[in-house]
C-alpha cells in the first residue's frame, strides 16, 4: 500500500534543496532565506514534498496540487500551529472541536454552571468578575456572558486568531464591553514573570474557568498555574477545569477511544477525518503537545494549590470538569 509520512525538521534550508537536485531557482524563495520548522513528507521512502507553513512544495520546488502523491495529506497537515489551536483553519474550531470531542456542548454549559454557584451570589453585590484561561474562540466566554448578566470575563489566550475569532463574536452579540482580552501566556501569569500581564488580570477574582487549554502545561507548571489561581481569586472563590485526563491503564485508554469513534460516527464522520483537520502544533510559551494526567493527581494538585474543598461536578469518559473553591478563612 502506498504510504506517505510526514517528518518534522528544524534549519532547513536551501542546501538541503540543492542535496536532492533541486536549483536554487525553482526552490521556494523562503527556503532561501528562513530556517524554520518544516515538514518534509516522504512518499513510499521518497522525498515528495516539503512544507513552510501554509505552503507545500514537491520535489522541484513548484508548489503542490497533486492528489495522488500527498496521499491523504490535507492542506491542515501541513500548517503550525500554536497548541491547543488544534484546526489549521480558525474558522473550522466551532464545528470541528463538536466533532472531534463528545459532548462539548454539555461540558461547557456544566462549567458556566459550577461557576455560577460563586458568580451568582456575587453579582448580587455588584458586578462579578470571571477569570477565563484560554478562551479560545470565545464558547464559554459566550456562555458565561450570556447567562450571568451582571458579570464582566477577563478572557487570557496567547493566540491572536483564536482571540480575533472571539473578539468579532462577541461583539456580535453585543458583549463587547463586558469582556477584557488579554493576548498572553498563562504560564507567565502562573510564574509572575510578567508584570504588566499580572496588573493587567489583576485580583479579587470571584471565579476562574478554563476548558480544553491547561492540559497542555507540564505538571510542574499546572501546579503553579493553580497556585497562581487560588491566590488571585477572593476567599470563597472556585476554580474550575473541563480538560482530558490520562487514561489509568491501555484498556481505559481504549474504551476512551472507542467512545471517540463512536461520537465521530454519530456525527456522521471518522475520528481519522476529524484528525486530517488538526494542525501541526509546535511548542509555544508554556504550552506544548497534550499532558495528561490522571483526576486523581490533578485532584491532588488542587488541594496542594490550597484549595478546599475539591470536587468533580461532571465527567464522561476522559473528559472531566474538577476544582475547588477557596477556602473562607
Ligand atoms: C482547545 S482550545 C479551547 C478553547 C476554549 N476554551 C474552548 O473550550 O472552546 C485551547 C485554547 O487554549 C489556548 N492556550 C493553550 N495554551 C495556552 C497558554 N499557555 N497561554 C494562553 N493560551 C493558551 C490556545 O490558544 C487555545 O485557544
Amino acid at each position: 500500500m502506498d504510504k506517505t509520512t510526514r517528518f518534522t525538521v528544524i534549519s532547513f534550508c536551501q542546501q538541503a534543496w540543492a542535496s536532492r537536485g533541486v536549483c536554487a531557482e525553482t526552490a521556494p524563495r523562503s527556503s532561501k532565506e528562513i530556517r524554520a520548522i518544516s515538514n518534509l513528507y516522504l512518499f513510499n521512502g521518497t522525498l515528495a514534498a516539503i512544507a513552510w507553513d501554509e505552503l507545500r512544495y514537491d520535489c522541484t520546488g513548484k508548489t503542490i496540487f497533486h492528489p495522488e502523491l500527498m496521499g491523504n495529506l490535507s492542506e491542515s497537515n501541513t500548517k503550525t500551529i500554536f497548541p491547543g489551536e488544534v484546526f489549521a483553519d480558525t474558522a473550522q474550531f466551532d464545528r470541528g472541536i463538536r466533532t472531534l470531542l463528545p459532548r462539548y456542548d454539555e461540558m461547557l454549559d456544566a462549567i458556566a454552571r459550577c461557576a455560577g454557584t460563586v458568580l451568582e451570589p456575587a453579582a448580587q453585590n455588584g458586578t462579578a468578575k470571571i477569570l477565563e484561561l484560554g478562551c479560545g474562540t470565545g464558547e464559554l466566554t459566550r456562555q458565561l456572558l450570556s447567562r450571568y448578566r451582571q458579570v464582566e470575563v477577563v478572557a487570557v489566550d496567547y493566540s491572536a486568531r483564536m482571540l480575533q475569532t472571539a473578539q468579532t463574536k462577541m461583539a456580535a452579540e453585543g458583549y463587547e464591553n463586558r469582556v477584557r482580552w488579554i493576548e498572553a501566556d498563562f504560564g507567565a501569569w502562573a510564574n509572575g514573570e510578567n508584570e504588566e500581564l499580572t496588573a493587567a488580570i489583576g485580583g479579587g477574582i470571584h471565579a476562574s474557568v478554563s476548558t480544553l487549554a491547561i492540559h497542555h502545561l507540564s505538571d510542574e507548571m499546572k501546579q503553579k498555574l493553580l497556585g497562581r489561581i487560588c491566590q488571585s481569586l477572593q476567599p470563597g472563590g472556585c476554580f474550575f477545569n473541563a480538560d482530558p485526563t490520562l487514561p489509568e491503564n491501555d484498556a481505559v485508554a481504549r474504551l476512551h477511544e472507542s467512545i471517540r469513534e463512536e461520537w465521530a460516527a454519530s456525527q456522521g464522520t471518522t475520528m481519522e477525518a476529524v484528525r486530517a483537520q488538526i494542525g501541526n502544533s509546535q511548542p509555544y510559551g508554556y504550552s506544548g503537545k497534550d499532558c495528561l494526567a490522571t483526576l486523581t493527581d490533578q485532584l491532588q494538585m488542587l488541594k496542594l494549590a490550597g484549595f478546599n474543598p475539591v470536587t468533580v461536578p461532571w465527567k464522561y469518559y476522559n473528559l472531566a470538569i474538577y476544582g475547588g473553591f477557596v477556602p473562607t478563612r
